[in-house]
């Protein structure tokens, strides 16, 4: 049996496994040992192997076991192992590497190993030595932790290697291409083809110096009626070399090619300039090679015609193109502007300004636009207010409006009437500071006043619209009275909201206002959007009237007219004088010697404004004889000195209303009193200019 024939066999049937994927590196790996194993080998033999992996894998080749019969320096039997011919090993005697294969390894220096197993003929008696057995495996090169092959030849990859199995790849860093031979990282130099009348060019990395091995290409190229010019900017330099004849372009430089003509090769330090080319298409080359420096190059081309006319722009009505020439070219521009009280439109669109220019292609940029007559939007409508138009042709341009409020019963917050002019930019302009126009009610002021101050009273029946703030009040079945304060606004008291202690809903207030005919609750009805007690108000059992004060806050926001108008809250800090007229309000007060009773009209009386102490020693005497609520600084009382005819009491809740320069105030709420026929006893009031703080906030906040 041949040599050859026996190792292909052997190694046909111990490499096992062959590629497998293993953590997706390819491992190949096998075993190696004598036929014989684990019997003795013979004497006299020769044994060859070749093992083989991949290219880009190494061989590790672990003696597992080794029993080879000992001689000095193995000259007997031995194992040889080599690779190309060079020795790496060669081994005999006893050993057990199991524990520690490792240690027995051996690493070929390339893909191919040879192992030899020989013995000699010197021992002719049979031995007992079993030989060897060896496994491998095929390991990655790592190409790319090979060190500097030091020789000035080229790394594998010029920028980063990546390993890979049996393999390794280049790349570059981002802003780089890899060259045609994959090891070479190369400049990606951007834009290549400039087709545009004017554009902007420079080298990589400007105004940064430029990369090492460049190879940038530019063409501009235009049609061929028009020339390009080059416009390099005064920062300029592209390394040149001295020589003998000058200074040259021998690594690194910039050459402008134009058909037809000489290449130019620029280099140096100073900017070329304006290079006029004379052609509609020109090619720059940029070329740096591996060493020296260029701090590199930026330039601006602009292209023109002689040929290129556009045609005579035309006129504007109303308006002027400029500047008026007598032919236009390629590159010449025009304005439009319109006259005063004009403006610009294209498209049906308001533009600001207008320009166009004279193309390429001999026509204008854009159409001419339109000058048309400014106009404002219709004015807004003023709630509670109007408009008239002054001067002028409808919202056009220069028109004059005026707006107004309804007097007597509105007015604006500065007084007069405010003016608004249709200015240039299409908007409606006034030299009033205010931008929101808001008509402001009027208060206190009614168109009728009650003739004389009654100083007998008994219950006068009020002429129409000289109490127009009275509210009635219909809750559950009880009368009660407020007063309108604001277009949305009611103020009463807060014992006539409440019932058991508990608030009433406000689906049951039902308010009447204006010409009331009280028999049929008719008259303008409004409607309770949120009913706000005063927090402080705690009267569980009818002895506790301090803070009797109440808001209705009403769902619709009422119109003022002659009939309804609102009373003005007190001023700050306002004083309630003693024997200050008072009009108290309502539709219960008992006429004459009469129990009470509903009339059908508005009743009234003049009360007066009773000292505190006085009415303090009033309230204090009663109580001694009679479970009654004490009298607090939030009230006041009023009546007539002489006492009779019980008319101190409107109906709960209803104004005492005090006029005061021309205008009535709420100075008090009708909240409680002791028949106050006697003389001596008094009506008691809530005192209203306590609590603008509470009335102010409740408005601004519900
Ligand atoms: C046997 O192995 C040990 C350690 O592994 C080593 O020191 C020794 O030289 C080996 N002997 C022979 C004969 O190879
Ligand atoms: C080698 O080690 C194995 C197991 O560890 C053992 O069975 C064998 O006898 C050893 N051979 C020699 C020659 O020491
Ligand atoms: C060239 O460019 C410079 C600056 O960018 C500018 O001032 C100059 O007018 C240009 N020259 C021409 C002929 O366009
Ligand atoms: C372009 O033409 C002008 C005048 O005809 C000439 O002065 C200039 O040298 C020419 N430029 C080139 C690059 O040929
Ligand atoms: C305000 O305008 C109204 C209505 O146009 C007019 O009746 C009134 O006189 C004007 N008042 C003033 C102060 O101009
Ligand atoms: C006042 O306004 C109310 C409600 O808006 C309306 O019912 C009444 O008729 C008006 N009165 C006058 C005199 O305009
Ligand atoms: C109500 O509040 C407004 C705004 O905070 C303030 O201008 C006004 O003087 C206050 N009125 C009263 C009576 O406190």
């Amino acid at each position: 049996m041949g040599w050859t024939y026996t190792v292909i066999w052997f190694l046909c049937l111990s490499v096992r496994g062959s590629w497998q994927q293993l953590n997706s590196e390819p491992v190949i790996h096998g075993e190696v040992h004598f036929p014989q194993y684990p019997g003795p080998y013979l004497p006299n033999q020769k044994k060859e192997w070749d093992l083989w992996v991949p290219e880009g894998y190494q061989i590790q080749l672990s003696l597992t076991h080794l029993d080879i019969k000992a001689s000095s320096g193995c000259s007997q039997d031995s194992l040889t192992v080599l690779h190309d011919q060079e020795v790496l090993g060669s081994f005999c005697g006893q050993n057990n590497s199991t524990d520690h294969p490792d240690k027995e390894s051996i690493l070929s220096p390339g893909n191919r190993l040879t192992l030899i197993f020989q013995t000699s003929d010197s021992t002719p008696e049979l031995q007992q030595h079993t030989g060897f057995s060896a496994t491998y495996k095929a390991i990655d090169i790592d190409e790319c932790s090979k060190p500097d092959p030091g020789d000035g030849s080229y790394p594998l990859c010029s920028q980063i290697c990546i390993n890979t199995p049996g393999s390794y790849t280049c790349t570059c860093h981002s802003g780089y291409k890899l060259h045609l031979d994959q090891h070479t990282c190369l400049f990606s130099c951007g834009d290549c083809i400039f087709d545009k009348h004017e554009g902007h060019l420079s080298s990589p990395w400007y105004p940064g110096p430029s990369p090492p091995i460049l190879s940038c290409k530019y063409i501009i190229s235009v049609e061929p009626k028009f020339t390009v010019t080059l416009n390099f900017s005064e920062n300029f330099h592209i390394e040149s070399v001295d020589t003998q004849q000058g200074p040259r372009c021998l690594h690194h430089w910039l050459q402008v090619t134009t058909p037809g003509r000489e290449p130019i090769k620029l280099c140096g330090g100073k900017s070329p300039g304006v290079l006029a080319t004379n052609s509609s298409t020109v090619r720059l080359d940029y070329h740096t090679d591996n060493e020296g420096l260029s701090h590199g190059w930026s330039l601006d081309y602009s292209t023109y015609s002689e040929e290129v006319k556009c045609p005579f722009p035309g006129n504007v009505a109303k308006g002027r193109v400029t500047p008026t020439l007598t032919e236009y070219f390629y590159r010449d521009y025009i304005h439009v502007t319109c006259k005063r009280g004009y403006r610009l439109i294209m498209d049906g669109q308001k533009i600001r300004w207008f320009s166009a220019m004279c193309q390429s292609d001999g026509q204008w940029q854009l159409p001419l636009p339109e000058c048309q007559l400014i106009d404002c939007e219709e004015p807004k409508p003023l709630l509670n207010g109007g408009l008239t138009f002054l001067s002028g042709v409808k919202n056009q341009y220069g028109s004059v409006v005026q707006y107004h409020c309804n007097e007597p019963f509105y007015f604006f917050p500065g007084g007069g009437n405010v003016s608004f002019t249709c200015k240039a930019d299409g908007k409606w302009r006034s030299n009033h500071n205010d931008a929101t126009l808001t008509c402001i009610p009027v208060c206190g002021k009614p168109r009728k006043l009650i003739p004389t101050y009654q100083r007998t009273v008994g219950g006068s029946e009020g002429p129409d619209n000289t109490i127009p703030w009275h509210v009635l009040l219909y809750i559950n079945g009880q009368i009660g009275g407020g007063m309108v304060i604001a277009d949305r606004w009611i103020l009463t008291a807060a014992h006539i909201l409440t019932h058991d202690g508990n608030l009433v809903s406000k689906d049951d207030v039902q308010i009447s206002m204006g010409l009331i005919d009280v028999h049929t609750l008719l008259g303008s009805h409004a409607y309770a959007a949120s009913i706000h007690i005063h927090p402080e108000y705690n009267n569980p059992n009818g002895l506790d009237y301090n803070n009797d004060i109440a808001l209705i806050k009403l769902q619709d926001a009422i119109t003022f007219n002659s009939s309804i108008m609102p009373i003005c809250l007190p001023a700050e800090g306002a004083t309630y004088v003693t024997d200050m007229i008072g009009l108290v309000s309502g539709f219960t007060i008992r006429d004459t010697d009469n129990y009470r009773i509903l009339t059908d009209n508005i009743k009234y009386v003049h009360l007066l404004v009773v000292e505190q102490e006085t009415c303090s020693t009033s309230v204090n005497e009663l109580r001694k004889t009679k479970d009654l609520p004490s009298l607090t600084n939030n009230m006041f009382c009023a009546g007539v000195p002489d006492g009779g005819k019980d008319s101190c009491h409107g109906d709960r809740g209803s104004p005492l209303s005090v006029r005061d320069g021309g205008r009535f105030w709420a100075a008090g709420i009708v909240s409680w009193g002791v028949d106050c026929r006697h003389r001596g006893t008094y009506g008691i009031y809530t005192r209203v200019a306590n609590y603008l703080d509470w009335i102010n906030k409740t408005m601004q906040e519900k």
